[in-house]
């Protein structure tokens, strides 16, 4: 891994507004990469039939970025780098919110029939994955955790 002071903060998970063309036919919200994303997209995956009270993620990526949905209903992301914490509530199918390598990230507080669109940065890589939260602190240099 790079150093601790290399790695994204929560200041960078930002929420993007993407492109809305009304109609009375209904709405349509597209994004490209390179145009309203910060990435190329190499994989698309979607979280769904969420039961009640599940919580999804519990982890961060030590590379990849990725762009989250509320294609329908809500749920709230809550991301996390070691020193600070925020909880962004989703609900609006043409906002993303931008996620970084090396934030840890929760979802959950789904809605019934709440889907979450994720646009990825690269194929799925089990190896990527930081799932051990003190190995995540460890990491980002940042061993005391969020403090509340
Ligand atoms: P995981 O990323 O841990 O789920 P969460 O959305 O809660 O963070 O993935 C759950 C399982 O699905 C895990 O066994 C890996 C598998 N999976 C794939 O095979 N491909 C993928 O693109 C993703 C995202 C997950």
């Amino acid at each position: 891994m790079s150093e601790p002071r290399d790695y994204p903060t929560v200041a960078s998970c930002t929420l993007l507004e993407l492109p809305r063309i009304e109609d009375a036919r209904g709405n349509l919200t597209f994004f490209e990469s390179g145009q309203h994303m910060p990435f190329t997209i190499r994989r698309a995956y979607w979280i769904y039939d969420v039961p009640g009270g599940a919580v999804r993620g519990g982890h961060a990526y030590e590379t990849l970025q990725e762009l989250m949905i509320a294609l329908s209903g809500s749920f709230d992301v809550t991301v996390d780098d070691g020193v600070a914490r925020k909880t962004i509530t989703l609900n609006r199918s043409y906002h993303a919110l931008y996620v970084p390598n090396m934030i840890w990230r929760q979802l959950g507080n789904f809605s019934t029939n709440a889907v979450c669109l994720i646009a990825a940065s690269a194929a799925y890589e089990e190896r990527d994955y930081v799932r051990d939260h003190h190995a995540f602190l460890q990491a980002r240099g940042a061993p005391g955790g969020v403090s509340e």
